[in-house]
């Protein structure tokens, strides 16, 4: 629009003509617009009754009281129900067609990329509409299980299901880490949205990337990462992102 003053520099739009791979590792900072509740970030961190969320969010939850589990992510679930791609979300769906290959990955377990048409996502930490078997490891959509039932049982063995997410205390998917990691290793472009960055190992992706990439930050705060960044961009994903 005339007038309006362009997003990032003049090197950030040159290499994003130039750009023939780029990687994208997104945080709760790209859903905050479409209503998701971050985890950190305004210097609070999120809590559930009583119970600070790294505690219910834990593999040791799921030991110890795994209905509390289901009740936590029930009640997140209600949450994300009501909440709709934003135009960050829609404007990185539409970058699938821009660049030769974008590899998105996300530490979101809300599903909102997916839910906005991009394909092949790399879900780092799970996904909160589906439950894996306690013991056979079977999957399912949590929207296809009795919902008074909880924990729901395994259709294939009985055995009591779980939230197919990365909880505290747990190892990401090993295969998927190691798909974002070779993309970052070769991507020329790298974009950090909306992350603390201070989750390991999602966090040293964009490390990764750093060593042959051109890195930019978007968050409205600084975060560890910034430093290392080659250009920080102190804005709203939903508004920075469809300007780039
Ligand atoms: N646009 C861009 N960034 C934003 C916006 C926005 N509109 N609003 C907030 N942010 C930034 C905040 O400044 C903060 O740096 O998003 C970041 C959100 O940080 P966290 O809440 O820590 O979320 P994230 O980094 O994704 O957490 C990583 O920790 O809790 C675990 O498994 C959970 O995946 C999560 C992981």
């Amino acid at each position: 629009m005339p007038g309006q003053q362009p997003v990032g520099s003049e090197e950030l739009r040159e290499r994003i003509r130039k750009a023939r791979r780029v990687f994208v590792l997104t945080g709760a900072g790209v859903s905050a617009e479409s209503g998701v509740p971050t985890f950190r970030g305004g210097g609070r961190t999120a809590v559930w009754k009583g119970l600070p969320f790294e505690v219910i969010s834990s593999a040791g939850m799921v030991e110890r009281d795994l209905p509390a589990v289901w009740e936590w992510f029930d009640y997140r679930r209600g949450v994300l129900e009501k909440c709709r791609p934003n135009p960050a979300h829609t404007a990185l769906t539409a970058w699938q067609e821009r660049f030769e290959s974008l590899t998105l990955v996300t530490q979101n377990i809300d599903g909102l990329h997916a839910a906005a048409g991009s394909r092949g996502v790399l879900e780092l930490h799970g996904n909160i509409w589906r439950a894996r078997c306690t013991r056979c490891g079977a999957r399912a959509d949590v929207r296809e299980l009795n919902d008074r039932e909880r924990p729901p049982g395994c259709h294939e063995c009985g055995d009591p299901m779980r939230p197919d997410v990365v909880l505290f205390g747990e190892m990401l998917p090993a295969d998927v880490y190691r798909e974002a990691a070779a993309a970052a290793s070769v991507c020329d472009l790298c974009f950090v949205v909306g992350t603390s960055a201070v989750v390991y190992p999602a966090a040293e992706l964009p490390v990764i990337a750093s060593r042959r990439a051109y890195v930019v930050e978007i968050n409205p705060e600084p975060t560890p990462l910034s430093e290392l960044c080659h250009e920080v961009i102190h804005g709203r994903a939903g508004e920075v992102i469809p300007a780039l």
